[in-house]
């Protein structure tokens, strides 16, 4: 039976040696957590990094690691730490993913971690090809990965590859101040389509195609040797269900075993118990725009003093490529606004920022989205953002009100939201004002239609979409040839 290949950097389960033993944690990310629902319900083989790196990796637990990733219908890619400093703390994270996020400042241009990122695309089109059997697809995901779709055509022509980009595609201005402007857009033509988040990506990548390639372009289609290639906007939505089914059994529960977290937010009922919450999620990048968050939050208890002892911001920031000079200054950053906020406003009941820097097991997370009664998602640039999609899925009574940058693709779904400009901290703290002060049944009225998509378009739509279409455009070019 033909099967679909899932590559990407990360693979949804992250290992680690404890005590001797191999660990396994579900990896953390939007690619991850949306595409583990997609490959749970299919026959296929997910291929990528286990999180081990060759030298960490003890020759007596080998085939403890190997089973690990076999259980999950996963097959590793092996990687040196000279291939994870070139290629993924090197190219992949400080070349492109400040350019592609529009922080041009911070985009280094190194020869050297750009040939790492060629040959360890290399070693992935390897375990590719060693694992591609007759009649399989072949979906590439991310900025890691972009040269994979070509090596893979080049020994496989007849394979079905689909490309699949989760982060923002950049506007020519700024793309093509790559100097491997031409091998990256090569590299990823050598699949039959490509996906992006939104309409404005997927315009921004067609006319870098057209005018640093010179290639024919025709409304969404893209003639390369011979081939024709199909580029499209699929927005990537979430496992509806599972975080609607949890949050429901969560709402109705009422003996509930107390987490570390309702234990505490029990106690700050009592401490405060008109308080409403907002809460902030994502892993600790400069693209998700958490200082001016902060700022925000401090500019609203300044003007609006009203609401000391009556708000709170939680704020989860999961640490994320902490070995990247940009992220330990950003930490450093964050550590002390929040040092500062509390410093300023707290009270002996009183403390403004709840910080916790770690990721959540699952239960937490969706104990944090049904208590509070704001989330502030206020990325500068974002492919999409899947916490805002999640915040509103669990919402089982409709209350709640989003608060989002229009910087995030998830806005474009999303315009019931109170969308923002994340650079405009007055316009924030006023935000924050309206939506603790949001009736409830505007509330209600604006979550609906939220749900209603969000349940419509979700991630097996998501991905069952992309894979009719990749089907459609190799029986096209079939009748072409
Ligand atoms: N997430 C998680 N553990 C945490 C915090 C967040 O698994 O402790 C998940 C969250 O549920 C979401 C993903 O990480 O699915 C973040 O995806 P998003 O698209 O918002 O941002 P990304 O991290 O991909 O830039
Ligand atoms: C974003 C990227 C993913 C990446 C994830 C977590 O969602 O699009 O490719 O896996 O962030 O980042 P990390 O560097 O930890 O894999």
């Amino acid at each position: 039976m033909s099967k679909t290949i899932i590559v990407s950097n990360r693979l949804p389960l992250q290992l680690s040696i404890e005590d001797g033993k191999v660990s396994s944690e579900p990896s953390v990310g939007g690619l991850a957590t949306g595409l583990k629902s997609v490959h749970r319900d299919s026959n296929g083989l997910w291929i990528g990094w286990t999180g081990l790196t060759v030298e960490e990796t003890p020759q007596e637990l080998e085939s403890d690691i190997e089973d690990a990733v076999q259980n999950q219908q996963c097959a590793a890619v092996e990687l040196t730490q000279s291939d994870m400093d070139g290629f993924y703390y090197g190219f992949s994270n400080r070349t492109i993913w400040p350019l592609y996020h529009y922080f041009m400042e911070y985009a280094e241009f190194d020869s050297e971690n750009w040939e790492i990122y060629k040959s360890v695309n290399q070693k992935f089109a390897d375990v590719v090809l060693e694992n591609l059997e007759e009649g399989d697809n072949v979906w590439v995901h991310d900025y890691q990965l972009m040269l994979l779709p070509q090596l893979i055509k080049e020994k496989r022509p007849d394979v079905s590859i689909g490309f699949f980009l989760h982060i923002p595609f950049p506007s020519y201005e700024v793309f093509r101040t790559l100097p491997w402007r031409d091998q990256i857009l090569k590299g990823l033509l050598g699949a039959d389509l490509l996906g992006f988040h939104t309409y404005d990506y997927e315009r921004h990548f067609l006319s870098s195609v057209s005018r640093i390639l010179g290639h024919e372009v025709s409304f969404n289609e893209i003639t390369y040797k011979d081939r024709h290639i199909k580029v499209d906007s699929f927005p990537m939505g979430i496992d509806y269900e599972k975080f609607h089914a949890f949050a429901k059994a969560n709402y109705e529960q009422t003996d509930k075993t107390q987490s570390e977290l309702q234990r505490r937010l029990d106690l700050h009922a009592t401490a405060t118990p008109d308080a409403k919450m907002i809460l902030s999620i994502d892993r600790l990048d400069y693209t998700k725009g958490i200082a001016n968050r902060l700022r925000a939050f401090e500019h609203f208890l300044e003007k609006y003093p009203d609401y000391t002892e009556k708000v709170r911001l939680v704020m989860l920031a999961v640490p994320s490529r902490s070995n990247v000079p940009q992220y330990q200054v950003l930490k450093k950053e964050i550590d002390e606004l929040v040092g500062r906020i509390n410093g300023k406003f707290s009270t002996v009941s009183w403390t403004p920022v709840w910080y916790f820097y770690r990721s959540m097991p699952f239960n937490n997370l969706i104990d944090l989205y049904t208590s509070c009664d704001v989330a502030l998602i206020t990325p500068i640039r974002d492919g999409m953002n899947l916490v805002a999609k999640e915040y509103i899925a669990t919402r089982i009574d409709r209350t709640g009100v989003l608060i989002l940058s229009e910087m995030a693709g998830a806005s474009k779904e999303m315009n019931e939201a109170l969308l923002i400009n994340p650079n405009d901290i007055n316009l924030i703290a006023d935000t924050i004002k309206e939506a603790l002060e949001m009736p409830e049944e505007e509330q209600k009225k604006r979550n609906k239609y939220m749900q209603k998509r969000l349940e419509r378009y979700n991630v097996e739509k998501w991905a069952g979409d992309f894979m009719t279409k990749l089907d459609s455009v190799k029986s096209t070019q079939s009748v072409a040839k």
